[in-house]
């Protein structure tokens, strides 16, 4: 891999690629951001775009797709069974996955659904590094539990561990031997773990994983939504790989997998999803849930179109010059922050930067969301839409009670070729203007909580009047500034 130096010795990002295509962004006045904030109950997933100048909620279904996949898409094949379209993404399933019989699904959660609708049931026991909100909340649907298997190093904020999302090995085999193996019906590894930060495993912990799996005979299922940068950050990472390349490092995860699924949102830059195995025997139990929930098997809910650009953007994800964008940009806001002593954790990981929110607003307890506090405040001090990743987005226990997460923290996801330097250096700013202001940040609470994935539909309210004085500081600081 090949990293261009510039004459004068700073470090930056350099795009690898240029813009044809693009959108109109607009900051709106700060009054206006307040207003939108209490129309969006204080969550960011309810806020309009038409408030939002840089839309950093998430890089799903957001990357920049390539000038080969809108390509692609002109030339797909419509039909309900046996589209040519579905043939070209198998056939890219197998060059770049080294699998040969996929399942397509309409995105991500559905490929969990159907895994959990197969395998999961009362009683059973899933073991991974750590949990995906949806993919937790289907295996917990169908009656199971999880165990989530991570290393100490992994709550570290301030870390310079290289594979933070590593499972523990030794935690692993106990919980089976605990449990029973027959009560584990597969092990979840999550490529670039999304909610500790977006933090990769290492090959080798893989490996371990895979030896514990054969031991016990269970199957082993990997999410690859996020294998193309794990596979980047294996590059740079670990040693044993750091003369090989993209395409040999995703065969070598993959190959290690009975069972793997994706969000084509992520993976491939477009929207989607599939699960993909070389085992006829998973192929045949999960082959019927397809038609039943997702559409034809050579559709699985997905619009033909869309098959083009995920068959074309899985290519692409063998080239790294694509792939590490978005994580050297967010090296690069991760660094920068750090600099300024701003907590957000670290190595860098992917998909986005991962404000502290628990050092933060240290002054706000979790019973009152510190990071979907901290992430309102963002959108209200810079028209940026970040997402909390934090209480919030956990779901109650049994008998009804609050479960505070490990970390709070405030996505700032950066997706592939979206944005620029100057609106990073814009986030960065922001951020450190908030960081200074902080005290002023207060709680939140629920008027509206649905039961399932309160986040992503849930309202709230501010405790007290600390939007409108947060307001007054800005206008003190920035003047006429948007
Ligand atoms: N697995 C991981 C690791 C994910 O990050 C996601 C989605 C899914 C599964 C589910 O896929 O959205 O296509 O149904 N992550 C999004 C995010 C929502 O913003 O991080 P999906």
């Amino acid at each position: 891999m090949q990293e261009i130096k510039f004459y004068s010795g700073e470090k930056l990002p350099l795009e690898q690629h240029k813009a044809r295509i693009v959108q109109k962004i607009y900051l709106v006045p700060i009054e206006r951001r307040l207003e939108a904030l209490y129309e969006g109950g204080f969550n960011t997933f309810q806020l309009n775009t038409k408030d939002v100048f840089l839309d950093m909620l998430t890089d799903s279904g957001t990357n920049a797709m390539s000038d080969n996949q809108l390509a692609a898409m002109m030339h797909a094949d419509d039909a309900y069974a046996g589209s040519q379209s579905f043939i070209r993404l198998q056939k890219a399933v197998e060059d770049v996955l080294g699998k040969k019989y996929l399942l397509p699904v309409h995105q991500g959660r559905a490929a969990e659904n159907l895994i959990s609708v197969a395998y999961v049931k009362k009683g059973s026991l899933v073991p991974m590094n750590y949990h995906f909100t949806t993919a937790m909340a289907h295996i917990t649907d169908k009656g199971g539990q999880i165990a989530e298997l991570l290393y100490d190093e992994a709550y570290v904020v301030n870390s310079s561990h290289p594979f933070k999302g590593n499972m523990n090995i030794e935690k692993l085999e106990e919980v089976i031997i605990q449990k029973g193996a027959k009560n584990i019906p597969f092990i979840r590894m999550e490529a670039s773990t999304n909610l500790i930060g977006g933090q990769p495993f290492s090959m080798q912990n893989l490996r371990d994983v895979r030896a514990i799996a054969d031991k016990y005979q269970i199957r082993l299922v990997l999410d690859c939504s996020l294998l193309g940068e794990n596979a980047f950050l294996i590059l740079e990472r670990e040693e044993e790989f750091k003369d090989s390349d993209m395409g040999t490092v995703i065969k070598a995860m993959t190959d290690l997998a009975d069972l793997c699924y994706f969000s084509a949102r992520k993976l491939s830059s477009s929207r989607g999803g599939g699960i993909a195995t070389n085992s006829i025997e998973i192929y045949r139990e999960l082959e019927a849930l397809v038609p039943l929930y997702e559409g034809f098997l050579t559709y699985g809910g997905m619009s033909v179109r869309e098959i083009e650009a995920m068959a074309v953007g899985l290519y692409e994800t063998l080239d790294d010059s694509i792939i590490r964008q978005s994580p050297s940009f967010i090296k690069y806001l991760v660094e920068e922050l750090d600099k300024k002593g701003i907590p957000v954790i670290k190595p860098a990981g992917v998909l986005g930067a991962h404000l502290d929110a628990m050092q933060i607003c240290s002054h706000i307890p979790q019973s009152q969301y510190p990071a979907g506090s901290l992430a309102a405040a963002l959108f209200l001090a810079s028209g940026v839409r970040g997402m909390e990743r934090g209480s919030m987005s956990n779901q109650r226990d049994e008998y009804g009670n609050e479960t505070f997460a490990d970390m709070e923290l405030v996505r700032l996801a950066i997706p592939r070729r979206v944005f620029t330097l100057s609106q990073i250096k814009y986030v960065e700013d922001r951020v450190t203007w908030l960081y200074d202001n902080r005290e002023l940040i207060g709680g939140l609470k629920f008027n509206y909580e649905p039961p399932v994935l309160r986040f992503f539909m849930g309202k709230l309210e501010p405790v007290n009047d600390w939007p409108q004085k947060l307001l007054a500081k800005f206008k003190e600081d920035f003047g006429d500034s948007l």
